[in-house]
């Protein structure tokens, strides 16, 4: 049944414009079961945050956390380079290998963070301590402290680690220059003490989480995979389009962002070829729309979806694994709030991690405006069948609706259509948001509401409005590939 408001919605927006597809029988790459991932910023250990209204005995927190799994949940960020293991704060300033105020995070924070980790069936990555010297040397004496507390307490199985947080932007006079050799060097002291413990034998070990990827970030790119190469998982690269704190809420969906990442992420892969382990996994180890901690009352919106889903599709399509949004919960850009509900971005990830599978497919659009963006992957099978294509597309453009229409024949004609849009009258700055014309609620503490799509004809066309984001299943599509 197709509501009301999405009747009105489809007869107010004429199309004036329409674009071709084609999907091509062929997989482009193939992206990890946790491609979708998040992060919590450790500001969350300041004595002055303490973690906030991050409510750990939240059911709510539970069900929406655990909704978004499998995935990875990266504790990092700038301050991951002055947090210490189980040190009393007021000793903080005693530790003569730090140069900066450290900033504690005591055994009942990891208690918390490795229960629900495990509860929610999440791989929790930890970013540790890099500014914490001895010499030239990483200090790992309170490294040694915390994977010994984990033994204690039969942690281990689903931990993995990082180390240092944006070592290409140490130039604070607190903080100690490191070379890229020093860095991989670093690195391959981690590995070497993460084998020594058989709790950790299925532990991984990933990095550098530069931001950029030229200049100092690439050397330290290559450093980390010269020397450490052989050992870890996958290279981390840190992305954002612009900052956020001083962002007007236009350049959300200012087209001139969307070409940004495409060449930024060939770079960090040409990197990776050009190196010995040219087969090396890509991650984005921290990113979203705008950083300096998003825009207030923007990132949490309607409107932050746009250039997320658009990453989502660009990371996939050029060759990523693994996205890890900033951050779950915390600053503007939570895809939680403050409450434990869910923003935009939330309802946005879950009906991509419902709908979207692994395999990346290829489109090619013909007369396609510059204002819409369509990706394609097969289907997850979690809930439709084998063969199942599905669509995901948006559209920037403020006034032009578009018309996408598949210029192929699929099964028995039908498509399932998930249309988002803003939940009430603040439009683009709407808190709220729809699917197909319903406001998106949880049921209960420990329900997540079902996502029910509208079914149409495929011969009918999609039907894009303006600024508005959709996801389109062709459950009957049979692609040989997505079998
Ligand atoms: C955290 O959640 C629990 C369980 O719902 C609730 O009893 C408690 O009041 C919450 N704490 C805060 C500070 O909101
Ligand atoms: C803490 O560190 C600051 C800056 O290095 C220093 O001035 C101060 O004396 C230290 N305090 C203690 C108690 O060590
Ligand atoms: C590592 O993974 C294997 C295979 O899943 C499992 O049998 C083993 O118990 C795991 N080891 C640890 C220490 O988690
Ligand atoms: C979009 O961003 C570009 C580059 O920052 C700027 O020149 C342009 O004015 C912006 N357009 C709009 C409509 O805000
Ligand atoms: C990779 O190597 C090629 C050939 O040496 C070189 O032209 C290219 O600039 C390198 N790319 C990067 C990103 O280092
Ligand atoms: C964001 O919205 C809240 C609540 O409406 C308001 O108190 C706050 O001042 C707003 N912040 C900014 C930066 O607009
Ligand atoms: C969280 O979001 C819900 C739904 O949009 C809203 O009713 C609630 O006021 C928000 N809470 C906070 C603290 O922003």
């Amino acid at each position: 049944m197709m509501s009301k408001e999405c009747l009105v919605m489809f007869v107010l927006f004429t199309a004036t414009k329409s674009t071709l597809i084609k999907i091509s029988d062929q997989v482009v790459h193939e992206v990890s079961e946790k491609f979708l991932s998040f992060t919590v910023d450790d500001t969350v250990f300041y004595p002055s945050i303490r973690w906030g209204a991050f409510n750990f005995s939240s059911p709510r927190l539970l069900t929406l956390i655990a909704g978004l799994s499998p995935a990875i949940w990266r504790i990092g960020g700038s301050p991951a380079d002055w947090v210490v293991f189980n040190v009393e704060q007021d000793k903080l300033n005693m530790s003569a290998a730090h140069k900066t105020t450290p900033i504690a995070m005591t055994k009942h924070d990891w208690d918390n963070l490795v229960r629900l980790s495990v509860k929610a069936n999440l791989r929790l990555l930890f970013d540790l301590d890099l500014q914490l010297r001895l010499g030239s040397h990483w200090g790992l004496s309170n490294t040694v402290e915390l994977f010994d507390y984990c033994v204690s307490q039969g942690y281990g199985f689903n931990l993995d680690w990082e180390l240092g947080n944006e070592p290409n932007a140490y130039h604070r006079p607190d903080q100690a220059q490191l070379t890229p050799d020093q860095i991989g060097n670093d690195f391959v002291s981690l590995v070497h003490l993460v084998r020594s413990y058989s709790a950790f034998q299925n532990s991984s070990v990933v990095g550098p989480d530069v931001v950029g990827v030229d200049g100092e970030a690439a050397d330290i790119i290559k450093g980390f995979l010269k020397e450490a190469g052989q050992y870890t998982k996958a290279v981390t690269v840190h992305h954002y389009y612009f900052r956020g704190d001083i962002a007007k809420w236009t350049e959300y969906i200012n087209l001139t962002h969307f070409g940004n990442l495409k060449p930024y992420l060939k770079t960090a892969k040409d990197i990776i070829r050009n190196s010995s382990y040219p087969q090396m996994a890509l991650w984005l180890g921290e990113t979203d729309d705008a950083w300096h901690s998003g825009t207030a009352n923007v990132s949490d919106r309607y409107v932050s979806g746009f250039l997320w889903l658009d990453k989502l599709g660009v990371s996939a399509q050029s060759g990523v694994d693994v996205v890890i949004r900033q951050t779950f919960w915390g600053h503007n850009y939570g895809m939680i709030n403050d409450s434990m509900l869910p923003n935009p971005d939330y309802w946005l990830s879950l009906l991509y991690r419902r709908l979207v599978g692994r395999l990346v497919l290829d489109v090619v659009t013909e007369h396609s405006p510059v204002t819409t963006r369509v990706y394609a992957h097969c289907a997850s099978h979690r809930y439709y069948k084998p063969g199942a294509v599905t669509l995901f597309m948006l559209n920037v453009a403020t006034k032009n609706s578009d018309k996408i229409i598949i210029n192929q024949q699929f099964g028995d004609g039908k498509m399932d259509v998930y249309l988002m849009t803003p939940g009430n009258e603040d439009g683009l700055l709407s808190q709220e948001v729809s699917l197909n014309g319903h406001i998106l609620k949880m049921v209960d503490d420990h329900t997540l509401p079902e996502l029910k799509p509208v079914q149409k004809d495929i011969d009918e066309g999609i039907i894009l409005p303006p600024t508005t984001y959709l996801f389109v299943v062709l459950p009957s599509a049979k692609l040989s590939v997505c079998k």
